[in-house]
């Protein structure tokens, strides 16, 4: 097998899906476990988060392997919220992979290879590697032009010279073009901080270098200093991926071997066939990087919403996966208390497509598993503060009127739903040209007449009095 390409990766799209949520910073708890009022954005539900404190530190003790979590509650009880402050609390690079029941499901994938991936999604491996760098400030980039030997008119770059500069002097280096392409793709310019490694040639933008920092700039930089030492010298490089990224980046090694091709290609993943063979490789090449001490794995916690949409095959997989020595921490949650339990149609000779009713439509096998945490409804304090809290992360102004038309929405309908109302609300209150965005309680029930929960829609649908008839 080639090697193994390592890079990072950046904008995953599974991360947008959590925006909801961007107000948790974890699951508040103080040192001794109890559950703060509500601190790290986290109102009140201070049993689970307490039961989830817990949770936290059986996976730091390793004493969560064969088992797994359902967080089992109604909608818009922080189900999602409490499994996301797991993974946080679990530290920062630690991957979350949130997926629902039915994303499984589909024509071009077999439901157990669409788990695989998500487990493989929710194991971060940490690399750290010492590589020889040149490393600093670019103070020169000119390309050499030559005659295209080809013949025609064209003319190419047969070099490219770039002076770096660090604390301890500066070098020239007179390096190949397909280099020069690199530092094009990293939109390498004057007075940035660079550096590209010794034996692959990979280029990778630092930032910019604070002595431009007084510049005016309309993008949001990263001023960074001149790298300490000297230009060319040793380096510690630390990089978190996923054992997914390194399924896809090998998945599809042609287009060149190099850091730079394979990051091109991990920016925009297609599906592409990743073969089980492929995994044990990869698995293989993983545990030996461990065994050297140069890489450690990170697992992460793969959530499952509406986990009684999996089918029968899909739990004995998850079974079996749970039993695996590098898996993620599985947190599962549903909102069912109980259902059948799915069978897809087709392994069943008579067509009948689900078993007699489970607790949360789980198989027996897969409940043994489980620790059972229960979310319970918010009250109307409680409601009011998460309200409160999320206006603040979204930046909107509402007046106390208006938060108390939120708040009994909230109450009256759902948490969910006044918290969608906000957005639409302050988008009325802009319209109707409110001093300073203010958003009014009339904005609120402008937005609560444009846009209708499930239960009016519903009913107006079945008594005729709506828009049908
Ligand atoms: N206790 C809480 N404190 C702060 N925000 C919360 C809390 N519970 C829920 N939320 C927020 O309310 C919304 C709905 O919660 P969510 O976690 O999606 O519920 P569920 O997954 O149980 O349906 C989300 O935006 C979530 O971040
Ligand atoms: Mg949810």
């Amino acid at each position: 097998m080639a090697p193994m390409p390592i890079s990072e990766v950046k904008g995953n799209p599974r991360e947008n899906r959590t925006a909801a949520h961007s107000h948790i910073k974890g699951l508040g708890l103080r040192p001794d476990g109890r559950a703060e009022g509500s601190t790290s954005g986290f109102v009140g539900q201070t049993a689970a988060r307490e039961a989830c404190g817990v949770v936290v530190d059986l996976i730091r003790a390793k004493k969560m392997s064969g088992r797994a979590v359902l967080l089992a509650g109604g909608p818009g009880t922080g189900k999602t919220a409490l499994a996301m402050a797991v993974s946080q609390e679990l530290g920062t690079k630690v991957p979350f992979c949130p997926i629902v029941g039915s994303e499984i499901y589909s024509t071009e994938v077999k439901k157990t290879e669409a788990l695989m991936e998500n487990f493989r999604r929710a194991i971060g491996l940490r690399v750290r590697e010492t590589k020889e760098v040149y490393e600093g400030e670019v103070t020169e980039l000119t390309p050499e032009e030559a005659e295209n030997p080809l013949g025609g008119y064209g003319r190419t770059i047969s070099h490219l010279l770039i002076t770096l500069k660090a604390a301890k002097g500066t070098k020239k280096l007179r390096l190949d073009p397909s280099i020069y392409e690199a530092i094009q793709k990293e939109r390498v310019r004057i007075g940035d901080v660079i550096y590209i490694e010794a034996n692959t040639g990979a280029v990778k933008r630092v930032g910019r270098s604070d002595a431009y920092s007084t510049e005016f700039d309309l993008e949001a930089e990263e001023y960074v200093p001149i790298p300490k030492g000297d230009v060319h010298k040793k380096k510690e490089i630390v990089q978190d991926v996923t054992l997914h990224d390194l399924d896809i980046a090998n998945a599809r090694p042609q287009g060149g071997q190099d850091i730079m091709s394979m990051m091109g290609q991990l920016m925009k993943p297609k599906k592409t066939e990743i073969t089980e063979k492929l995994r044990l490789e990869i698995n293989k090449v993983v545990n030996k990087y461990i065994d050297q001490g140069v890489a450690e794995l990170v697992p992460g916690v793969l959530f499952i919403d509406e986990v009684h949409m999996l089918d029968l095959e899909s739990f004995t997989y998850l079974n079996r996966a749970l039993e695996s020595p590098i898996s993620p921490i599985v947190i599962l949650a549903s909102n069912r208390s109980s259902a059948p339990i799915r069978y897809s149609s087709t392994s069943l000779s008579n067509g009948e497509a689900s078993l007699p009713a489970s607790p949360h439509g789980l198989p027996p096998d897969l409940l043994a598993r489980l620790l059972i945490i229960p979310t319970h409804p918010y009250n109307s304090q409680e409601i009011d503060q998460i309200v409160r809290i999320r206006a603040r992360t979204e930046n909107l102004t509402l007046s106390e009127d208006a938060f108390a038309k939120v708040g009994e929405l909230g109450v009256s309908v759902s948490l969910r739903y006044a918290l969608q109302l906000l957005s639409p609300a302050n988008v009325l209150a802009k319209v109707s040209g409110r001093e300073a965005g203010k958003v009014e309680r009339v904005d609120v029930e402008e937005a609560e007449g444009l846009f209708w929960d499930a239960g009016r829609s519903a009913s107006a649908l079945t008594t005729g009095k709506g828009w049908i008839v």
